[in-house]
């Protein structure tokens, strides 16, 4: 078998979390290739919803296991609270939940080395979720992490404190002294949590799992846009959130991918700063943030809204191999007499659909309008029951990309979603 991959193409919250939960019965294994706790997946079932951050969106699904991949970053704290609120009980949990041993922990200085960074660069800030991301990155890449293994080791606490006397040499240097008795106190407690689950070598047990012809699942964080490599450097995530990421998060080897799913949004919204090029700033803009609840799903923060941009999501479909659309969020176009797509933009005054090294270089957008419509969508169940105008608006969509859409959301249930 091929492990299929799911990712977002835009800037995250593209609505993964809710697919991922859809497209687990068609699967034996889910498993989360890179981020950590900047994540927020949120799913829709019942009249509940929950939040995910470190534990993959199939989680709720009985017979199914999930796997935290060695891309990921693991902060203890976080995942203890996490399994105790995803009201399944911590046995049910410990059941379905596999942690790959090569994965990384987001220690406490972690986060007060990130609040530092960011504090320095003024105007300039990311704008990070201040959950110790690139930090706990930084120290993977220059290899001085400490990973889940690493618990098992007699002198873990000695290892941890090598790594703690540098971090505190560098918050000195920002001028952040803090006192760190209650973060670690609370953090190695979960440290003894975290031990009670079970880790493997999710290399391997992938591998058999695939050779056996179980179905696995990868499910990326955050989106293209944010990729370390391919997104909006610097404003960026840590990590690769592109499909290659999916390979080296999970020791999969490029030829055993199968199908790519590409997750969008049927408009754009970006959390955090960075450049944003068909961000509104109107009443169109303030209205999708209302009726798309655009806030964001760990920080809270209100989600910057715009059109959707072609340009990006053809290079990301581009940069991750995209088989297969899903469209997320179409419900929230309702009710808009005009909506608009930008197909190219304007660089050194010429049009083009490439997209610059820079985007803050894009002098102009040269957008498409299409007619709205002004019924309820959420309970169609089929894309023949969908507005002409909707319809008109995926064939464009379709039709520009070269790449059909499977899925078409419309609404945050799990129900609320049209299939073929
Ligand atoms: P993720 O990070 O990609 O999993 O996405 P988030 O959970 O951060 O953000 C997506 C938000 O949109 C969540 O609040 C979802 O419940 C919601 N959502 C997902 N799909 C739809 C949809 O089709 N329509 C509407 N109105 N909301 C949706
Ligand atoms: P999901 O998986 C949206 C953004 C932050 C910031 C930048 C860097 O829910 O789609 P970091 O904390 O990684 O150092 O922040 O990336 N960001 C996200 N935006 N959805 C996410 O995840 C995000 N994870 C990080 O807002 O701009
Ligand atoms: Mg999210």
């Amino acid at each position: 078998m091929k492990i299929d991959i799911l990712l977002g193409l835009q800037w995250g919250d593209e609505g993964k979390g809710k697919i991922v939960d859809v497209l687990t019965p068609q699967y034996e294994i889910v498993a989360r290739f890179q981020g950590g706790p900047n994540a927020g997946h949120t799913i829709e079932f019942n009249g509940a919803k929950h939040v995910l951050h470190l534990i993959p969106s199939g989680i709720f699904h009985k017979d199914k296991i999930n796997i935290i991949g060695n891309g990921v970053v693991i902060d203890p704290v976080v995942f203890r609270r996490e399994v105790e609120s995803l009201g399944l009980g911590t046995e049910e949990v410990r059941e379905r939940l596999l942690i790959s041993l090569k994965a990384h922990l987001i220690m406490p200085t972690h986060k007060l080395l990130d609040a530092a960074h960011e504090a320095s660069l003024g105007e300039a800030k990311i704008g990070s979720t201040l959950r110790g991301i690139g930090p706990a990155y930084t120290d993977k890449a220059s290899r001085n992490g400490l990973r889940v293994g690493d618990l098992l080791r007699k002198d873990f606490r000695e290892f941890y404190r090598t790594r703690v006397n540098d971090h505190l040499r560098i918050l000195q240097g920002y001028g952040y002294i803090n006192d760190l008795k209650a973060l670690e106190e609370e953090w190695f407690d979960a440290v003894e949590f975290l031990k009670k689950f079970n880790t493997v070598n999710a290399d391997y047990h992938i591998d058999m799992a695939l050779r056996a012809g179980k179905r696995v699942l990868a499910e990326g964080a955050q989106g293209t846009m944010l990729d370390i490599d391919f997104g909006t450097y610097p404003y960026v995530t840590s990590s690769n959130t592109v499909a290659a990421g999916a390979c080296t998060g999970l020791g999969i080897a490029p030829g055993r991918t199968g199908d790519v799913f590409g997750i969008f949004k049927a408009y754009c919204t970006r959390v955090g700063s960075g450049p944003f090029p068909t961000e509104l700033d109107d009443a169109d803009g303030q209205r999708m943030r209302d009726l798309g609840n655009e806030y964001g799903a760990t920080t809270g923060r209100p989600r910057r809204c715009g059109w959707l941009d072609l340009p990006a999501l053809k290079y990301a479909i581009m940069i991750n191999g995209v088989t297969q659309l899903f469209m997320m969020k179409a419900d929230v176009l309702s009710g808009f007499s005009e909506i608009k797509v930008c197909h190219s933009y304007t660089v050194e005054g010429k049009e083009q659909t490439e997209l610059p090294y820079c985007l803050y270089d894009i002098e102009g957008l040269n957008y498409r309008s299409f007619r709205g419509w002004d019924c309820d969508i959420t309970r169609c169940s089929s894309r023949e029951e969908l507005p002409v105008e909707l319809k008109e608006y995926i064939g464009f969509i379709e039709k520009e990309t070269g790449v059909p859409v499977t899925i078409i959301s419309v609404g945050p249930d799990r129900s609320a979603t049209i299939r073929g």
